[in-house]
């Protein structure tokens, strides 16, 4: 009988610890200043990227919680455990491997240069030498200026944006960030242009902690899952629209 009990007990003691972490939420981190993968709209963060989560962490059967943070700390954030995976438009580069693990990637991209719309004198990358160029810490964008661009000044900001109010009131003279969002801050700034050059491509992926198979498995069912049924489709019609006119999906339109 006592032997009975105490398996039963132990039972019930684990099935608990399991549906408690069930409700435990599941912690998404990203630097929501960069469209349309990110941003902030009135006080939520939406996105692409922010949809894309909401079906990973739907499908590992966890309530989503986004945590908006400096684009630069998301690693670390992530190697500390107060958060669980990025969504961020990263780059999954060989040498971000070493701390994380990377989903399959999700979107490709590549780096593209901003001016303001006045500016006659820069036509391609080689342009920015001896330049003041605009770039956002942490970023494959910095990384590449940094090691590709004689004598340019590197000015690193938190977020393009910062970067691109830099560059309007004349402290930069360009940015080089990933070409969508490039494309979605043109977009609201008249006075700011697109140079077309290609110099870089991004493989975007989501990154968990190093070793965490179980959520890694998930979330690239989950992205293998959204190509195959239109899913990916529909996000990409809504967040990455030709006509330009971008419409923000809440959780359950998804
Ligand atoms: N793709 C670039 C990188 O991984 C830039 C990403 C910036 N993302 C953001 N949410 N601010 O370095």
């Amino acid at each position: 009988m006592k032997k009975i009990f105490a398996v039963l007990s132990t039972l019930i003691v684990l099935s608990c610890f399991s549906c408690a972490k069930k409700n435990d939420v599941v912690k998404m981190g990203t630097n929501a200043a960069f469209p349309p993968f990110e941003w902030i709209e009135g006080s939520e963060v939406v996105g692409f990227d922010i949809a894309v989560s909401h079906l990973i962490a739907r499908d590992y059967g966890r309530p989503l919680k986004v945590v908006d943070m400096n684009f630069d700390g998301l690693i670390a954030a992530l190697q500390s455990g107060s958060i669980d995976f990025i969504a961020a438009g990263m780059t999954a580069t060989d040498e971000r491997r070493k701390y994380v693990d990377f989903s399959e990637p999700y979107y490709s991209s590549r780096q593209t240069i901003i001016a303001r719309a006045d500016t006659n004198d820069i036509s391609s990358i080689a342009d920015l030498k001896g330049r003041v160029v605009g770039v956002q810490a942490g970023t494959t964008g910095e990384g590449y200026v940094n090691e590709e661009i004689d004598g340019a000044t590197v000015k690193s900001f938190r977020t393009v944006i910062d970067a691109a109010l830099a560059l309007k009131n004349g402290a930069i003279d360009s940015i080089v960030i990933d070409e969508l969002p490039a494309k979605e801050i043109v977009k609201r700034n008249a006075e700011l242009k697109i140079i077309d050059d290609d110099f870089l491509t991004d493989e975007y992926a989501i990154a968990v902690r190093k070793g965490n198979s179980d959520l890694l498995d998930s979330i690239n069912k989950t992205i293998k899952t959204i190509k195959e049924n239109g899913v990916y489709q529909k996000l990409s019609d809504a967040y990455m629209p030709l006509d330009g006119n971008v419409k923000i999906l809440s959780a359950d339109e998804l």
